[in-house]
């Protein structure tokens, strides 16, 4: 495989190497011409080219001008030879750099250790428990009831309409069925310190709605496992009647009701996991930030068995212990991957749902039917959401087979 990569690219830089040095002799070929009267054109048999052109490509070049009436000297200057030298030799270091490149990105692919064993992030005393400081607090106290279902919601602090469009929607309903049914937000704090309004904002949000929970992180993409450690953490110290728990995201739209029935009609109340299964999804080296893990903080190939972090569901049983495995368990760049090591440790599987139209990690189109029968779909604009959530409720007269 990699052979056949290096061949291509192999073939590929020569073959271009070769395009341009042949159009550089051809151009280099007018320089040893003649200058009619100091003009800037040089003729040379039929061709012409202007020294502009040429000194765009060798701006640093001077050419030697022979007669004007000897055609047949036209030959390349000694200069204009060492240059095509010069640029010979910068575009073979340059396929051999390419070369080099990637047989470095191939080979360290395939030095990653094969056997892939998930007690190489467990470390034996909980050295990883990191107790932060709560900043924000719900005010509905979860320990005094039994809520059937917790849903959490990753959030920036700065995705106010965001969370008023899951509060507007979604959200709203405290009670499914006769099930008790409570939505949070998690927070961390805004990279930008100095953004009194916002935090103040945040403040009056929590003293309005008494549903956000916050700690002392800095809200980046990269600290997302802070927060999901944050939310198991919660569920563990401050929720431990709820039967089962959702993490999900704020531009997730879900089907509340759909995903209470969901519950009600899966027998298992322990040692439940489901959501949008991602498995023998590999690790990702190349340039792309945001999907890019190191091999240091990941050395594996591939990542275990797990659900992707847009949406999934637990039951409450293994909130607890999956909180203590993650006082053992490094954390890594990637919170859904995190918490299938962490599963994985405990020999806990994750349940695939036979059904593949409740969980939707990209974007589909709004569609009744789709919509009715669903539990999650990713990546939806507080907008979309109330337009979306809206015409489900309003559309009573459709008939889905
Ligand atoms: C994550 O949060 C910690 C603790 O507040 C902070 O020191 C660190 O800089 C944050 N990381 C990023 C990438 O923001
Ligand atoms: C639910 O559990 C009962 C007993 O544990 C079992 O008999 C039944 O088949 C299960 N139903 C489903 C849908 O799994
Ligand atoms: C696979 O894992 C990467 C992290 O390396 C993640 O960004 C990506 O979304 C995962 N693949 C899918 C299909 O979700």
């Amino acid at each position: 495989m990699f052979l056949f990569r290096a061949l291509f690219l192999l073939t590929c830089s020569c073959f271009l190497s070769k395009q341009i040095l042949e159009r550089e002799f051809e151009n280099t070929g007018f320089l040893c011409v003649w200058w009619r009267g100091g003009g800037k054109e040089g003729v040379c048999g039929e061709r012409k080219v202007r020294e502009s052109s040429v000194n765009r490509i060798f701006p640093s070049f001077s050419f030697r001008i022979s007669s004007p009436q000897i055609v047949s000297q036209c030959r390349p200057t000694r200069k204009s030879i060492m240059g095509v030298k010069f640029l010979q030799w910068t575009l073979l270091s340059l396929s051999l750099l390419s070369v080099i490149t990637m047989w470095y990105l191939s080979f360290s692919s395939y030095s990653v250790i094969k056997n892939v064993n998930w007690m190489y992030f467990y470390e034996y005393e909980p050295v990883y428990r990191r107790e932060l400081v709560f900043t924000f607090r719900e005010h509905l106290t979860c320990s005094t009831q039994n809520p059937f279902l917790v849903i959490l919601v990753t959030s920036r602090p700065s995705e106010v309409g965001a969370r008023q469009a899951v509060r507007a929607t979604w959200g709203e309903k405290r009670s499914w069925w006769g099930h008790e049914v409570l939505t949070f937000f998690l927070v961390g704090q805004q990279a930008q310190r100095e953004d009194n309004m916002l935090t103040l904002s945040l403040e009056d949000e929590s003293i309005l709605y008494g549903d956000i929970i916050g700690q002392d992180f800095v809200d980046t993409y990269e600290n997302l496992t802070l927060k999901t450690i944050l939310a198991f953490r919660w569920v563990t110290e401050f929720c431990p009647n709820a039967k089962y728990i959702m993490k999900t995201d704020s531009d997730v739209f879900i089907n509340t009701g759909n995903l209470v029935k969901f519950l009600l009609n899966t027998n298992s109340s322990e040692n439940f996991f489901t959501g949008y299964p991602l498995i023998n999804n590999f690790s990702y080296r190349g340039f792309y930030q945001k999907t890019y893990i190191s091999y240091e903080e990941y050395p594996f190939k591939v990542f275990p068995p797990y659900c992707s972090g847009m949406g999934y569901v637990l039951s409450a049983d293994l909130a607890p212990r999956i909180y203590e495995m993650m006082g053992h368990v490094k954390p890594i760049k990637f919170e859904d991957a995190y918490v299938g090591i962490c599963l994985n440790i405990l020999r806990v599987n994750i349940h695939i749902p036979e059904d593949t139209n409740l969980f939707f990690l990209y974007k589909i189109s709004f569609n009744i039917c789709k919509f009715r029968h669903l539990i999650a779909a990713h990546d939806f604009s507080a907008n979309e959401m109330m337009r979306f959530w809206q015409e489900l409720q309003r559309a009573t007269t459709v008939t889905c087979p």
